[in-house]
């Protein structure tokens, strides 16, 4: 492929011809053609013009795990994983962390502008009164076995809202959207709650509408027998900014699955559910569970050398390190680690964070990982944060599904909306064979 030949300077110095266009040239046709460049891309069905015959099915690209493939526009989320930088309809994440609160973060991500007064009011107010679920929910939690992964609980139970509420089929309708993005943002954090009390065989905590969204969830996971949970405002605090940083993080797996599952156009319950499902996977939001297992298994700091070496001969990840996009230090990762300090100020040193912190230092000293751009995710002190809060490794991914709800939602109500968006199908390269007669099975060898 060559472009133009006529170059000029563009406004960075770097060398342009002035026209938005590539020329490819098909060696084995001798055909040349022009495909249109917009915004940074080439529109891969551009290229079924370029075929070796009239009958030829035209060029295909081929990228799995969709490594260079731009699947939507999106105006929620910003990501530049050379710099480190990370925005939320515009605005970098560490001023959201210094200064907003999730449920504000949430409205952000959902509407595309900050709320007003009264607007963020009124987003509080309703998710405060969808807090509860059907009593049935209840029911449903309590048929799981005692030790079933709380992750398979909210998956199954984020599934079953859609048939508590079979109106948000309705997907066109924007009252039924609102209701159905008030309703999973604010019925997350009970679920999550009720499937951690079933592990712990304990009594579910309803919400309690006097305490704001983190206090609530604390709440519904430890109160005992007082008249009123008064949960610590550091915790609280710490909690809402790890649900600001994991509110949203563009195009990856999980929200990959909710716009492919949700562009058939399935209720947004169902949708969301199949993002769940994603994030459950161990390389995804399962990775902070990973790390605390990890650092339990390295023991002290004088087997870390040891436990590097096995990771470079490829024996095992150093789970909470490496990112598609980030080849820079994860800004939620520098984020969250500021607030390690704050929340083991409340809760007592864990000596976790010792090998945590020796890890990160030689990791990041040791040529294996820096040739690679592997530095620490959000994954690799989040872990340290839940366990100080005594929430069992199992709860870890969960604390993950509960605030990427929001930017579920958002993708999702963007992605209907989207003129240019389809039923997700893609294509494949067929590498069976065929066609083959069938066998009667008395007659197979
Ligand atoms: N430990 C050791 N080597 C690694 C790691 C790691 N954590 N991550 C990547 N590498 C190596 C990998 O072996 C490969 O080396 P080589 O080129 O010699 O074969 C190179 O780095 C590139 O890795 P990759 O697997 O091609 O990168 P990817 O973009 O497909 O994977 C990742 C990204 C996040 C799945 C991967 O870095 C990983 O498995 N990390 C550990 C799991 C983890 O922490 N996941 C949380 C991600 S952040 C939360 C989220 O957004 O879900």
């Amino acid at each position: 492929m060559t472009t133009e030949q006529k170059v000029h300077a563009d406004k960075d110095g770097v060398a342009t011809t002035g026209r938005d266009v590539l020329r490819v040239t098909d060696e084995r046709t001798g055909q040349d053609y022009e495909l249109e460049i917009t915004d940074g891309t080439v529109r891969a069905s551009d290229l079924r013009q370029i075929k070796v015959s009239e009958d030829d099915f035209g060029l295909m690209s081929y990228d799995p795990a969709f490594l260079n493939t731009a699947s939507c526009r999106s105006a929620v989320t910003w990501i530049d994983g050379d710099k480190g930088e990370l925005w939320y309809r515009g605005i970098p994440i560490e001023q959201l962390c210094d200064q907003s609160s999730y449920l504000e973060v949430a409205y952000l991500l959902i509407y595309g502008e900050l709320p007003t007064t009264s607007q963020l009011e009124a987003w509080i107010f309703d998710i405060t009164h969808h807090t509860y679920v059907h009593e049935n929910i209840k029911k449903f939690v309590e048929g799981f076995r005692y030790d079933a992964h709380p992750m398979g609980m909210l998956l199954a139970t984020v599934g079953a809202l859609s048939t508590f509420y079979p109106d948000a089929k309705h997907i066109k309708d924007p009252e039924e959207r609102y209701l159905a993005t008030i309703r999973m943002i604010a019925k997350m954090p009970t679920l999550a709650a009720f499937a951690y009390r079933h592990n712990l065989g304990l009594p579910y905590i309803y919400p309690d509408n006097d305490l704001d969204y983190p206090g609530n969830f604390l709440s519904m996971m430890f109160k005992m027998t007082e008249l009123k949970y008064e949960p610590d405002p550091r915790l609280a605090r710490a909690l809402d900014v790890l649900w600001i940083l994991h509110a949203d993080h563009e195009q990856n797996c999980s929200t990959n699955a909710v716009r492919g599952v949700g562009s058939s156009q399935v209720d947004p319950y169902s949708a969301v559910a199949a993002g769940v499902a994603a994030l459950y996977g161990p390389l995804h939001g399962g990775a902070n569970e990973e790390v605390l297992r990890m650092l339990d298994r390295i023991g002290t700091t004088d087997n870390i050398p040891d436990f590097l070496e096995g990771v470079k001969e490829r024996k095992e990840r150093l789970m909470g390190f490496g990112h598609r996009v980030y080849k820079n230090y994860d800004p939620r990762a520098r984020i969250i680690k500021k607030h390690v300090d704050e929340v083991f100020e409340v809760t007592g040193r864990n000596p976790k964070l010792d090998i945590a912190v020796e890890l990160e230092k030689r990791a990041l000293d040791d040529e294996y990982f820096t040739s690679r751009k592997l530095y620490p995710n959000v994954d690799f002190y989040s872990g340290l944060i839940y366990e100080a809060l005594s929430l069992p490794t199992a709860m870890f991914t969960v604390m993950f599904a509960i605030p990427r709800t929001s930017g579920w939602m958002s993708q999702w109500l963007e992605m209907v909306d989207d003129p240019e968006q389809k039923i997700a199908r893609p294509r494949q390269i067929y590498t069976g064979g065929g066609p083959r007669d069938y066998v009667p099975i008395e007659q197979r060898s």
